[in-house]
């Protein structure tokens, strides 16, 4: 199968989650996974996160991205991981959801982290995004920082990956 796993990474921990579930969905097949970082063109600082960041995540609002290929017309299922940013998904997340071509139809599989709350709400937002394209969204998982290097959480969302193409 072929799997796109994109993700937005302020400080890492979504980065290193989307790198283990590359390693685990390529692991033993010549599937092709893709992994596609999201950056904003004005990236962000300790200042600006906690101060703009968290004002355009409340309001949804795009931030302007570095160019990518979101067409995920040639993919089974595509993930896609964010950190939470004030109950919400982080702004170059909701950019990157505007961007997608070749959704209508397709299985998505969607992970958060967090210090501690707010996961559920952020991809309850991002799945009402991804629906209006017509994605389907076929899996939502809401990781703790801590969860996110749990082999059995990981696994749990690879298994879901897994399973929305069969
Ligand atoms: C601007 C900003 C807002 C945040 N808001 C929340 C929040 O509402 N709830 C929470 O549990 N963690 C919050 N966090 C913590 C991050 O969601 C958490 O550290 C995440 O795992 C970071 O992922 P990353 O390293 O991939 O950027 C926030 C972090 C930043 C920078």
């Amino acid at each position: 199968m072929k799997t796109k796993i994109f993700y937005y990474s302020y400080s890492g921990v979504t980065r290193e989650l989307a790198l283990t579930l590359k390693a685990k969905l390529s692991s033993g097949t010549d599937d092709l996974v893709d992994v596609v970082e999201i950056k904003p063109k004005k990236a962000y600082n300790s200042l600006t996160a906690y101060s703009v960041g968290i004002k355009r995540a409340r309001c949804g609002d795009c931030d302007p991205i570095e160019e990518i290929n979101a067409d995920v017309s040639d993919c089974e299922v595509f993930l896609l991981g964010m950190p939470v940013w004030a109950a919400r998904p982080a702004p170059p997340i909701n950019t990157l959801i505007s961007d997608i071509t070749g959704g209508a139809g397709k299985p998505a599989v969607i992970f958060s982290t967090m210090k501690g709350s707010g996961g559920t709400e952020t991809l309850d937002a991002a799945e009402k995004l991804l629906s209006e394209k017509g994605v389907k969204v076929a899996g939502k998982f809401a990781l703790t920082e801590k969860e996110s290097r749990i082999d059995e959480k990981i696994e749990e969302i690879a298994a879901a990956a897994r399973a929305a193409v069969q």
